[in-house]
């Protein structure tokens, strides 16, 4: 039975959000209406397809379902063509650090994110072959707050509930851990996060030490 660290990946590996953001927002006024930070704030963690059903909501716009499908797609085209360009030095501050120090101390590594697009950013950015195991939108049917994303993940890396730390900058995210029975990191503002066990700002400030307090 392993021990194991499960990170998400959008707020927590890279910042991506800012690249959600910037391909909502032209989808939003394509179609007529605007799409601001706090908006994009509340898509964290929030799978492609729910993402466009609230925006479209917001916006006071009806599709059909194939409409839907044709915009979700436009607006991930645009998105690839943003995170294709990624390179390692777009993982956030002590990522590959804290990364390595797990590896040298045996401790699993995990992957659990909503995003389908997960394998390409972890490919650009350099950190691929350092994950044991990657669970993502592609294998996943159920959205955080639903824990399946980070159990699925546990069982991939042979870790009981009880000997996983998620780390994860969405709320919904730390309602999953919570969901799962792990122990959870927030990765942000203790004021948003507090439900999770220890906040941070960023993994640059995370120690082996602070994981075992946990
Ligand atoms: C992460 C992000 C969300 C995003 C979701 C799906 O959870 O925080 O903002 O909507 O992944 O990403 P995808 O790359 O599949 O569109
Ligand atoms: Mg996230």
């Amino acid at each position: 039975n392993s021990y194991a660290c499960i990170f998400d990946l959008d707020g927590v590996i890279v910042d991506t959000a800012v690249y959600h953001y910037k391909a909502w927002k032209r989808l939003a006024n394509e179609l007529g209406f605007d799409f601001s930070p706090e908006q994009n704030e509340a898509l964290k963690g929030i799978s492609r397809v729910r993402s466009l059903e609230l925006i479209l909501a917001w916006g006071g716009v009806h599709k059909t379902p194939a409409e839907q499908q044709e915009l979700a797609t436009r607006k991930n085209d645009w998105y690839v063509a943003m995170i294709r360009e990624m390179t390692p030095e777009d993982l956030l501050p002590g990522v590959k650090h804290f990364l390595e120090v797990l590896k040298t101390r045996g401790i699993k590594i995990g992957l659990g994110s909503a995003s389908k697009n997960a394998g390409l950013i972890l490919e650009r950015t350099g950190v691929q072959t350092l994950f044991d195991a990657i669970v993502d939108g592609n294998t996943v049917s159920a959205s955080k707050p639903d824990p399946e994303v980070f159990i699925k993940c546990a069982e991939a890396l042979q870790a009981s509930a009880v000997n996983c730390v998620v780390f994860e900058d969405a709320i919904a995210g730390i309602a999953a851990a919570k969901a799962g029975d792990m122990k959870v990191v927030g990765i942000g503002d203790p004021q948003v996060l507090g439900a999770a066990d220890l906040v941070i700002a960023g993994l640059h400030e995370m120690t082996i030490e602070k994981l075992f307090d946990l």
